[in-house]
């Protein structure tokens, strides 16, 4: 882990990714479970950070083209809504894509992309210095909730967060208020929130977001294990799995999991570990609201709606949340 923040190019960067160590326990904690489950930050190696952005180009998959044209449509309303210079933060930045939309009219004093994949975040750090040269930026790589990391790279006011997405979906409701509270921290008293939320609809449709016919989301899910097999000295063969996606409709959520297709034992991190055939490893969530369930979320973390935006079809809103 690097100290110092680093020059690289136009932008700053910032190193503040967890040691391998942390990674090996979070994989070996939740593998010895009797229900095992991977971390979805497991996804995110460069590679899983590469299959993502094509899982959102696939036809099925509608929320980040839905998202896109709100932002796109709307971002001049957006801008009004916030303070000008402000700081324009983005946990889990990824490939810096959909704040292309919104940079032009908010004109930020700077932009702070956060992501756990550094080299990934380099590569987008880079290129949008390039493509908008008044724009100072500066990249942290870090866990999406390592806010800490904020504080010493970036002025206290006027932050305004951007966590588009519905990323906020793939934690647990309870996981989900705790993240919200730490943003409600970052942003002080004059800070916002501008949010992207997969809204409740059709099992049909999501269905089949998650389980596109090209297969990516299925290799996104299986990624997670050649990126353990790698941070972990783990030796799964990934043969041995196959991806399982569906709408739990009573929790409002998909649930994704990897099915083991053959009893076996795999080695990861030191240990053994026995697996049943059928048995699974849950790796993701992906929770989808109401506009009544969102607002009640974000009340619990101290913040309220102020403005919303949604398509036609009520399927995907991007919401503007402030201190309450
Ligand atoms: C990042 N996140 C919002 C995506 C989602 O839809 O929950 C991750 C994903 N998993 C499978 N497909 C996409």
């Amino acid at each position: 882990m690097n100290s110092m923040p680093a020059l690289r190019n136009r932008y700053r960067f910032i190193d503040r990714a967890p040691a391998v160590s942390d990674a090996c326990n979070d994989i070996l904690a939740g593998l010895s479970q009797p229900r095992k489950c991977i971390s979805p930050r497991f996804f995110y190696d460069d590679t899983g950070s590469a299959l993502f952005e094509e899982i959102t180009r696939q036809p099925e998959y509608y929320p980040t083209r839905t998202e896109r044209q709100l932002l796109h449509a709307h971002a001049g309303d957006i801008a009004a809504a916030l303070p000008s210079d402000c700081t324009l933060l983005e946990p889990g930045a990824g490939s810096c894509e959909k704040v292309r939309l919104l940079l032009d009219d908010i004109r930020p004093a700077c932009y702070v992309p956060m992501d756990i994949a550094g080299g990934f975040l380099c590569q987008a750090a880079d290129s949008l210095c390039r493509e908008y040269p008044w724009l100072p930026v500066t990249a942290i790589a870090a866990e999406f909730n390592q806010f800490s990391a904020v504080d010493e790279a970036v002025p206290a006011r006027n932050r305004v967060v951007f966590y588009p997405g519905s990323t906020l979906g793939n934690f647990s409701p309870q996981a989900a208020t705790t993240f919200l509270s730490g943003i409600r921290t970052v942003l002080g008293e004059d800070g916002h929130l501008l949010i992207g939320v997969d809204m409740h609809k059709d099992a049909d449709v999501l269905n089949a977001a998650y389980n596109d016919r090209a297969g990516i989301t299925a290799r996104f899910n299986l990624n997670a294990l050649a990126h353990i097999n790698r941070v972990a000295q783990a030796d799964f063969d990934l043969d041995d799995f196959e991806h399982l996606a569906f709408y739990n409709c009573d929790q409002r959520r998909i649930e994704m999991h990897l099915r083991c297709r053959r009893a076996h034992r795999a080695r990861c991190a030191g240990q053994h570990l026995d697996f049943a055939a059928g048995e699974t490893i849950h790796t993701e969530y992906s929770h989808k609201y109401t506009v009544a369930s969102f607002k009640q979320l974000v009340k619990e973390a101290g913040l309220a709606v102020t403005r919303q935006w949604q398509d036609d079809k009520g399927w995907f809103s991007v919401f503007l949340c402030q201190p309450a």
